[in-house]
């Protein structure tokens, strides 16, 4: 999953933006208009106030594409959700780090399957708080907006926290993925890319556009200055 500020990032449609009456029809129309990952929301109403996509429909959308199945939980207890969400196919599981008093215990309960695991933290909580964590895990998540609703407009100190993350990870030997999900348009990616993102998870844009396909490559663009 490696990259660096060099490569094409990779763009992750957010299904919680979709319309749930068509929801393998949606899975399918962005795997046509070329996304790299899919990312499925899942809530309880209890870490954020809001419910989400749930792993029985995750499962059910399985067999629709081979697309990477990237799932960010925004849940208290994320350890009792993992078993379900192996058996629903997913090939990343990211938690948030203000879930647990003990992530390392959640990142083995992932990786133990064969499956990478991801952190991700809050717009107030600081970069910090996951440094100890950065060298056993594949992808690390900050926030650009407060988690649990899509349609909300990015946070712009998160530029600062991708570069920051970027700069920590450099000398890692495995250095994990950095995912921006919130708010993200055609406007920020450029910005976040050149601060270091390599995963661009966008919900609202992509969706509601009337090009999804024009999206997505508009969103993996390379600004010129990285080429
Ligand atoms: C928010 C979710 C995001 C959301 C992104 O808690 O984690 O994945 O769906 O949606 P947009 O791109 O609309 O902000
Ligand atoms: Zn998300």
């Amino acid at each position: 999953m490696n990259n660096n500020r060099a490569d094409t990032p990779k763009i992750a449609p957010s299904l919680l933006a979709a319309d749930f009456s068509c929801f393998g029809d949606e899975v399918q129309r962005v795997t046509d208009a070329g996304a790299d990952l899919l990312h499925f929301d899942v809530m309880d109403g209890a870490l954020v106030p809001n419910f989400g996509i749930s792993p029985p429909l995750i499962a059910s959308v399985r067999d629709k594409t081979e697309l990477v199945f990237d799932v960010h939980i925004m849940v208290t207890h994320p350890l009792s959700y993992i078993e379900a969400l192996i058996d629903a196919g997913s090939d990343i599981i990211t938690f948030h780090i203000e879930s647990h008093d003990d992530p390392n215990l959640v990142i083995e309960a992932i990786k133990k399957h064969n499956v990478s695991a991801g952190i991700a933290y809050s717009p107030n909580t600081k970069t910090e708080a996951i440094i100890p964590f950065l060298s056993s895990i594949d992808l690390i998540l900050p926030m650009s907006v407060e988690p649990g609703f899509g349609g909300q407009s990015f946070l712009t100190n998160t530029y600062n926290k991708i570069k920051e993350l970027y700069n920590l990870i450099n000398d890692l030997e495995n250095t994990p993925d950095i995912s921006v999900d919130g708010g993200v348009t055609t406007e920020i990616s450029p910005i976040a890319i050149q601060n270091g993102a390599t995963i661009l998870v966008a919900g609202t844009a992509i969706f509601k556009s009337n090009s999804p396909e024009k999206i997505i490559e508009q969103l993996r663009t390379v600004p010129l200055s990285e080429t």
